[in-house]
């Protein structure tokens, strides 16, 4: 992967929003079909507002893949753009606005800690037993690891149908890195308790005995998103003791005993839809990143909308309008991304087989 540029030119830094917006209005124009800004829903919306698609993680993995412009710009954070880059051509260059927007999450499965899991588990219960199933949130090496193993890459929206795929291929699943969307997602499976192993990679075998290895079907990595584990009981309590009539959704990064007292749990397209087909007057109360729940908050202005609890992604936030202006205005030279070519072809693989299985489940 290449790094350029994450210091963003000081001649940006006076310019006002309305300026940037201008100047960025104009170089869309001039770069014409040339040009696509994707944006994710927990972008600012000063960059929503100047993007061609917003979406979630799945959503815009399709958008990118489809699309025929040159230059890709991704307002996001640094797994989603290498996605990107992964699922277009060579000839296709994709761009983060700022290279120091990065997932916690995604560093905390690395590779090497993933290679040591899947021979511990190989040494214990003998090959192809386990489909290696990675969240979008993970470094492109990560995904080609799955993608050479016969596994595949899942997004928040389609983490059900890509576990159940799992388990179809093989007897097992090694989901990682995030520990919650998993268990989350087991649960609705119908997995019991008792079948699901947590993998801390600190510990020999996860911290698993060889039987526990042997009854479980899903392992679970123990990683977290900090935006989402800081959803609390207690949030959803005061929030049902003053607002009896509301409705609560949340993202399937919450910890289960928070997505179990709520009404409605999804990606974040399907909190969206949700709050979009909520009925005229009704209160809906939102479990995550904040510059999402305020949009939704501006955007129905017939609902009541608001947080459950202020939290806010802050490698999201480190996206603003200068720093798209910057980056459109020196294609080439800065906050190109480019997956390790040796990585792309398994990793595609991955990626795919995602994009597949989640279509012929529509
Ligand atoms: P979505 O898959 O819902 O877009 O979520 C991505 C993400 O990073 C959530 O924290
Ligand atoms: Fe990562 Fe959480 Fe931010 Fe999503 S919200 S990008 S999972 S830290």
């Amino acid at each position: 992967m290449e790094e350029t540029g994450s210091i963003i030119p000081e001649k940006y830094l006076s310019l006002s929003v309305e300026e940037t917006a201008g100047r960025i209005t104009r170089r869309r124009k001039e770069l014409g079909h040339n040009l696509v800004i994707l944006a994710h829903h927990y972008q600012r919306k000063e960059l929503v507002d100047l993007s061609d698609f917003r979406g979630d993680s799945y959503g815009l993995s399709r958008r990118a893949a489809q699309q025929e412009a040159e230059f890709i710009v991704f307002c996001g954070v640094h797994f989603m753009a290498e996605s990107a880059d992964i699922l277009t051509r060579d000839d296709q260059k994709i761009y983060l606005p700022n290279m120091a927007a990065g997932c916690p999450m995604a560093e905390m499965a690395q590779i090497g800690d993933v290679e040591n899991a899947w021979e511990g588990l190989e040494e214990i219960l003998g090959p192809n037993l386990v489909s290696p199933i990675v969240y979008v949130n993970s470094n492109a090496e990560l995904k080609a690891f799955c993608g050479k193993r016969g596994g595949a890459v899942c997004t928040s929206s389609n983490a059900r149908a890509l576990i159940e795929w799992g388990l179809r291929q093989r007897e097992k699943v090694l989901f990682f890195p995030d520990e919650h969307l998993g268990r989350n997602t087991a649960k609705r499976l119908g997995i019991a308790p008792g079948e699901i192993a947590l993998w801390d990679p600190d510990l020999p075998l996860g911290g698993n005995t060889a039987e526990q290895i042997m009854n479980a079907r899903i392992f679970l990595w123990k990683g977290y998103c900090h935006v989402h584990t800081w959803f609390s009981t207690e949030h959803v309590t005061a929030v049902r003791e003053a607002y009896p009539q509301a409705k609560i959704v949340v993202h399937p990064e919450c910890r289960q005993e928070v997505v179990d007292m709520v009404d409605g749990c999804g990606s974040t397209e399907f909190i969206v839809n949700y709050v979009s087909s909520a009925p005229k007057g009704s209160v809906v109360v939102v479990g995550t990143e904040i510059n999402l729940v305020n949009r939704l908050a501006s955007e129905n202005p017939d609902k009541v909308v608001f947080e459950l609890a202020r939290s806010l992604c802050p490698n999201m936030f480190r996206i603003n309008s200068r720093n798209l202006l910057w980056t459109l205005e020196s294609l080439n030279e800065v906050n190109r991304v480019r997956v390790d070519p040796s990585l792309k072809a398994d990793a595609r693989v991955a990626l795919e087989r995602m994009l597949r299985i989640s279509e012929t489940r529509k």
